[in-house]
């Protein structure tokens, strides 16, 4: 009892000092945010990873995260506050261990635990008394209490008593210029109260402001109620894209004007479908979760058919477009517009917008694409560089589809040279007499 007492204690002092030495485990995303925060805050921080490349540029003050920039990096490292390596030997020195790695799902929609697995692993072979382990991955509630604790009591240290172990999802939104790491709340979950409450120390030194729940299982079920909101709300705004459609309705017409009413009511936004690493994969955690448990968590499972079938009905709506001009969508140009799955930001993971170019490939449509911030993708027919958007290339083309909505694409220039725009953002609402039929979805 009094080793324990000490144990929390000089941790609590280290953390409440910022000596306490936290290694970040995946410097993605998600993690180099985190340990950009953590050692601007004072704490000397680790960044482990298992990408040689990243490790490597994150110690030549490189960032490949757009939310990181260089000169905010540089001086860190510089000062040696913060370091990256590719050996899990430098978890011997943590204090504190952020786990931020990877959870996709597998080719059967199964959740993939495997990067989560590792990192523990690595953290087990070091696991010492008087250590903070919290994962922030996203994942199915119970994996904190059902997968990591045994793995790391295995080594005969216990929790709550030992060693401290906690879930705390993370809510970055990437490109986002107003919340980031530090000004976004933080949920937190023990394993045990004390877990919670180092665990909420921890947090509060670098984050405004931390709630506390009751259970690591709360705090992961947290983040999957955040990300399901979202992805049903996506889910039931674009099948009323696909209703007013039918009914002959502007859809942004009718969203704008129901977003007048100042309670009650929030906007979502239809488009080409879901993408990036969270919302089209986190619900399925939950629903694979809950289908062991023999329920069928009906409103995932709708939102996401409707979602992931937006690509085809996009293609469906551009094909008719133009037919509209007495064009076969076969050996039409078509310039697809960004390919990013969202508005300034370069990450292409899950982009709707693959799959959009994918399908009139397939349909043999002639596609090429322009996106500011991603100078090449990977296509069923090999990788594809990207144009530049210019008069020429815009009036050479039959049909410019408009999926995503970067700030720095000229909307005045498309609408002006393209014969035919299709816009599946709404992007351009401000353009008053385009040259071009403007379709929209
Ligand atoms: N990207 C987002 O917007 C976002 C937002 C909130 C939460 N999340 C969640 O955060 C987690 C991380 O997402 P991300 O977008 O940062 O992923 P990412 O792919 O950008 O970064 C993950 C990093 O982890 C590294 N990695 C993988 N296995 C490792 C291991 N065993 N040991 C050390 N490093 C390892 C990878 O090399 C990579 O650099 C996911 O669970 C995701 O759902 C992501």
């Amino acid at each position: 009892m009094k080793a324990k007492k000490a144990r929390a204690a000089s941790l609590e002092e280290r953390i409440l000092r910022h000596e306490a030495h936290v290694v970040v485990v995946g410097l993605g995303y998600v993690g180099l945010p985190l340990a950009v925060e953590l050692a601007q805050t004072g704490f000397p921080v680790t960044g482990y990873d298992i990408a040689a490349k990243r490790v490597a540029n994150v110690n030549a003050g490189k960032s490949d995260i757009l939310d990181v920039k260089d000169e905010v990096l540089r001086p860190l490292v510089e000062a040696g506050k913060l370091t990256a390596t590719t050996d899990p030997k430098a978890l011997a020195q943590a204090d504190c261990a952020s786990i931020c790695v990877p959870t996709p799902l597998s080719k059967t929609k199964d959740p993939d635990v495997s990067f989560i697995l590792d990192a523990v692993k690595a953290i087990k072979n070091t696991l010492h008394p008087g250590m903070l382990v919290v994962l922030e991955s996203t994942t199915y509630p119970g994996t904190t209490e059902e997968l990591i604790r045994p793995m790391l009591e295995e080594t005969g240290l216990k929790v709550g008593k030992d060693f401290y172990l906690a879930f705390s999802p993370e809510r970055v939104d990437p490109g986002n210029p107003i919340y980031h790491t530090q000004n976004t709340p933080r949920v937190v979950g023990g394993t045990t109260p004390e877990c919670a409450r180092i665990a909420k120390v921890f947090y509060e030194q670098t984050i405004a402001k931390v709630y506390l729940v009751s259970s690591t299982q709360a705090a992961e079920m947290v983040k999957l109620l955040e990300n399901t909101f979202r992805s049903v709300n996506i889910g039931l705004v674009n099948e009323v894209a696909l209703m007013c459609d039918r009914l002959g309705m502007d859809v942004w017409e009718i969203i704008d004007a129901a977003a007048s009413k100042p309670f009650g009511f929030m906007p979502f936004y239809p488009g080409p479908g879901l993408g990036g690493h969270c919302i089209p994969i986190d619900p399925h955690y939950l629903s694979w979760k809950l289908k062991s448990l023999n329920y069928y968590a009906r409103f995932i499972e709708l939102a996401g058919d409707i979602n992931s079938h937006m690509p085809e009905y996009v293609v469906d709506r551009v094909a008719r477009a133009l037919n509209h001009e007495k064009k076969p969508i076969a050996g039409s140009n078509i310039l697809a517009l960004g390919v990013a799955y969202k508005r300034d930001i370069s990450d292409v993971r899950e982009s709707p917008a693959l799959d959009v170019i994918r399908l009139l490939q397939q349909r043999e449509a002639v596609v090429e694409y322009a996106d500011p911030y991603v100078p090449e993708i990977k296509t069923d027919n090999g990788p594809m560089k990207r144009v530049k958007v210019t008069p020429e290339r815009l009036q050479g083309c039959d049909c410019a589809v408009i999926l995503t909505d970067h700030v720095g694409f000229d909307y005045e220039l498309i609408c002006r040279h393209a014969p035919l725009v299709f816009d599946t953002r709404n992007a351009t609402r401000n353009i008053t007499s385009p040259k071009a039929r403007v379709v929209k979805l």
